[in-house]
Order: structure tokens, then C-alpha cells, then sequence
């Protein structure tokens, strides 16, 4: 078995955790100390890693090293000591440095220090763009991890976007939130906000004709452009795309089960009147189409406006609420279904 350390949006951990666990059989997966956003995972090969929905960078863990002095030079020493078999047969390397807590050294200095110790052992060349392996070397308060990072780009850029919203959520936390409305088989599932369609894209990438999918904006280039970007990752056949009014849903569907969404926070615009219209609107509209037992599953900045919405609105109940991270914010998961 070999040790991995894998990391994910800070809030969504247990449904990495769940993923891992169904995906990858024989998979032992432990929390990384208290750190929210990693996890380790004991398996086999990176090769089923990759493949999961839930998950941003994969590093094949080689040392895991208590620092005694806390130096460059110990970092050095250290890396002098590490065996990694694969630069044998490869002409280049780089290294990439995370670095957690005091320190008297940069993340540069790490690099520069470990990639010495490495070129001096292995004699291989540095080159920062094309290389042919990427050794991290991290350090966090005491504590030296070294080793293999499998992922060039973060996986939650799977997909090919021609069409890029300014708000667009990442690929991951759409997985997350369309965990949370726990879709079934012959569910259809509307996402009536789509932007560039993330949610959408990630529904269709997972359940393929399974369900139906629905996928709506007011803005007439967001549809063209998520039906640009479907079409490239090939999911198109499983969407249909609509011009739609969230706030008169009834207008344009009929029953769906789950509808899943990432409505507007009102950060750039700052119209805080119209978010709240909206935001009311929109719930009142989602009580006449969200099927008796149906799921709605919203991530949004303004929690306190939504949570006061739904808490007045008589139709809905919260059944789960997270915090999750988001591009440097802390928007809200909330999990609605009907009283
Ligand atoms: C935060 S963005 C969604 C981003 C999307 N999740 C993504 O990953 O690209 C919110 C979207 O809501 C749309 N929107 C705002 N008001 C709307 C309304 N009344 N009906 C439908 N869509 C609306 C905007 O055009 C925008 O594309």
C-alpha cells in the first residue's frame, strides 16, 4: 500500500471520505492531523485516485520527517536521505514547496534548498515547466513531508470551459452539493442558475441519461455559453438548457425532484434590495415546482438572509447546513426539503 495525502475543498471532507471509501474498495483513509482540506489515504496506485469527483491535488507521500532544528539546512539533509526511485529513469524535476506556520525561511528557500540536495544526488536537470516529476516538499510547523505530486492541474478543472463565469464555483463543491441531494435514478434535477453550468456539467458527468437534467439562466450568454461548454466535454445529450426566470419557476417546469443551485451572493453588484427579492422570489417559486419529497440543495455567501428566509417561509424545513471554502470565501451549504 502507499501513502497518499489528498486534498479537498476545506467543509467537504466527509464527502471526500464517502467517495474514497465507494470508489477505491481496500482504501484506508485517515484525517491529516487537524488540517481541514487534506486527508490520507492508504491504497494501492494513484490510478483510481485520479478519477474521483471530490478530491484537488494527489501526493504519493515518501518521507514524513519531525524536524529537530527546524533549518534549511535540516531540509537539505533531509532531502539528501530520500530515495525516489522514480527520477531514475526521468530527465527533470521540479520542486514545489507549501510552507504552514513560523519560520525563519520562505517557500523559495525550501525549493532552492531541496532542489539542490535532489540535483546534487540524482544529477538530473531542474525545469520548472516541463518536468517530468513534481517533488513537494512541505513544510508545516515542525513537521517535513516529501514527496510525489501525480496532479499537474488541480482536478476540479476537469472540465473544458470555452465559456467562464466571473462566479463559477469549482467542480468539486458542485460534486458535493449534488451528494448532499442525494439524487436517485428517474429524479429530475434542475439547475436554474447555471452560469457557465458547472452544477449541470458535474450532474451529467455522474449520472449520464440516468436523470433527466435541466439547466436555466435569465442571461441569454450563459446558456449559449454552457451549452458551448457541454458540447465540448460532450455532456450535451444529457442536458437540456432553458431560458428561465428563477423567481417564476413555474412558468417554465413542471414537478422536478432536486434542484441544486448557486444563486448570486450580490458581492459585485452590492444590491442587496434585489438580492433579498430575489432570494424570496426564488423559494416562493421552488414551493411550486420541488415535488413533495424533493431535495433543495443551495450554496450562498448571504447565509443570514437565506436561513431567515427559509426560517419564515412555512413550505421548508433545513435539514443540513455546512460551512464550505470557496476561493478565499465561506459561502453556506444549506439542504432544504418541504415540511
Ligand atoms: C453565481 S452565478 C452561477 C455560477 C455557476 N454556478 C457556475 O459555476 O458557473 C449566478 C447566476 O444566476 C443567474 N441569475 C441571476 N438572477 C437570475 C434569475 N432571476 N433567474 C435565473 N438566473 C438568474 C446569473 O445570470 C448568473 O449566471
Amino acid at each position: 500500500m502507499k501513502k497518499f495525502l489528498v486534498t479537498c475543498d476545506p467543509g467537504v471532507e466527509d464527502i471526500a471520505k464517502e467517495e474514497i471509501a465507494k470508489k477505491i474498495k481496500k482504501a484506508r483513509i485517515e484525517n491529516f492531523f487537524d488540517f481541514q482540506g487534506k486527508l490520507i489515504v492508504y491504497c494501492k496506485s494513484p490510478k483510481k485516485l485520479i478519477k474521483l469527483h471530490s478530491i484537488h491535488h494527489i501526493i504519493e507521500l515518501k518521507k514524513v520527517v519531525g524536524l529537530k532544528k527546524v533549518s534549511l539546512a535540516e531540509i537539505y539533509n533531509t532531502l539528501k536521505k530520500v530515495s525516489i526511485g522514480e527520477l531514475r529513469k526521468k530527465k527533470s524535476f521540479r520542486i514545489t514547496s507549501y510552507r504552514y506556520g513560523r519560520h525563519n525561511f520562505t517557500s523559495m528557500q525550501i525549493q532552492d534548498v531541496a532542489g539542490r540536495a535532489i540535483q546534487e544526488k540524482y544529477r538530473k536537470k531542474v525545469d520548472l515547466k516541463n518536468y517530468d516529476v513534481n517533488i513537494r516538499v512541505d513544510v508545516i510547523g515542525d513537521l517535513c513531508l516529501i514527496g510525489l505530486q501525480h496532479t499537474k492541474e488541480s482536478l476540479y478543472k476537469r472540465f473544458v470551459k470555452k465559456f467562464n463565469h466571473r462566479a463559477a464555483i469549482k467542480s468539486t463543491l458542485a460534486y458535493a452539493m449534488i451528494r448532499l441531494a442525494n439524487i436517485k435514478k428517474g429524479d429530475i434535477l434542475l439547475d436554474p442558475m447555471c452560469g457557465s453550468g458547472t452544477i449541470p456539467l458535474e450532474a451529467a458527468s455522474l449520472f449520464k441519461n440516468r436523470i433527466k437534467i435541466i439547466a436555466g439562466d435569465i442571461n441569454e450568454k450563459c446558456i449559449l455559453g454552457s451549452i458551448e461548454n457541454a458540447r465540448l466535454n460532450k455532456l450535451d445529450k444529457y442536458i437540456t438548457f432553458l431560458k428561465i426566470d428563477a423567481r417564476k419557476l413555474e412558468k417554465f417546469v413542471k414537478k422536478v425532484n432536486k434542484i441544486v443551485v448557486n444563486p448570486p451572493y450580490g458581492v459585485k453588484s452590492g444590491k442587496k434590495k434585489n438580492l433579498k427579492s430575489l432570494y424570496r422570489k426564488f423559494l416562493c417559486s421552488v414551493e411550486k415546482v420541488l415535488a413533495k419529497d424533493g431535495r433543495l440543495v443551495v450554496i450562498t455567501l448571504r447565509a443570514n438572509l437565506f436561513r431567515n428566509l427559509i426560517n419564515k417561509n412555512k413550505a421548508f424545513k433545513i435539514v443540513h447546513e455546512r460551512v464550505v471554502e470557496s476561493g478565499g470565501l465561506y459561502p453556506h451549504m444549506f439542504v432544504i426539503e418541504k415540511i
